[in-house]
């Protein structure tokens, strides 16, 4: 399956914890093309994981999305960003910088993203987290459009997310 990507964008993955976002990144881009939101709460906060350091790990996350975009460079966001006004954080930073938000999903079962997430160290949640992110995905699916994403790439099960290939795409 072939992803069209602008040689220049601004990338937000979707997807719930465990459906492979960090995976996928890591597969496709560079490490420092890509901000996770992990990355900046550990940065700010000294724990990847502490919640209430959110606010301001996306406040330095869209700061450094911003600095990237000026000097035309791809940029990837790996959070779950599964709430529209998360979202909308990402479109203003791209609009700012006359950049296309590309969203790419990645929908994987609820239990198999559960399996995943028990046999984590770094995960501690309870089922009823991630099936409130599941819920949240569902209604994401039909408002990406009209958040002002110009591109929406939805890859359904593991076996169309490992077979994704990115292509670029040239601006003129
Ligand atoms: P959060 O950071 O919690 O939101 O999760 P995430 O979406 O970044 O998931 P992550 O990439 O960390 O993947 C979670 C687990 O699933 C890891 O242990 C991966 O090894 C496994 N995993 C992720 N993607 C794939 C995949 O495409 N195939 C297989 N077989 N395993 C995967
Ligand atoms: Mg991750």
């Amino acid at each position: 399956m072939i992803i069209d990507v602008p040689e220049l964008s601004l990338v937000a993955l979707v997807g719930i914890s465990g459906s492979g976002k960090s995976t996928f990144a890591r597969t496709h881009w560079k490490p420092t093309q890509v901000l996770s939101s992990d990355f900046f709460r550990g940065l700010v906060a000294d724990d990847e994981n502490d919640q209430s350091a959110s606010s301001d790990a996306f406040e330095v996350l869209h700061y450094v999305a911003g600095k990237r975009l000026a000097a035309g460079r791809l940029t990837v966001v790996d959070a779950t960003n599964l709430q529209s006004h998360a979202r909308a954080g990402l479109v203003k930073v791209a609009r700012e910088h006359d950049v296309l938000p590309v969203a790419i999903v990645l929908d994987v079962p609820e239990a198999l993203a559960w399996e995943r997430t028990q046999a984590r160290e770094d995960r501690t949640f309870g089922r009823q987290v991630l099936t409130r992110m599941h819920r949240d995905l569902r209604r994401s699916l039909n408002q990406l459009a009209k958040e002002g994403f110009r591109k929406i790439h939805v890859l359904r099960g593991t076996e169309q997310i490992e077979a994704a290939e990115i292509r670029y795409e040239k601006l003129f």
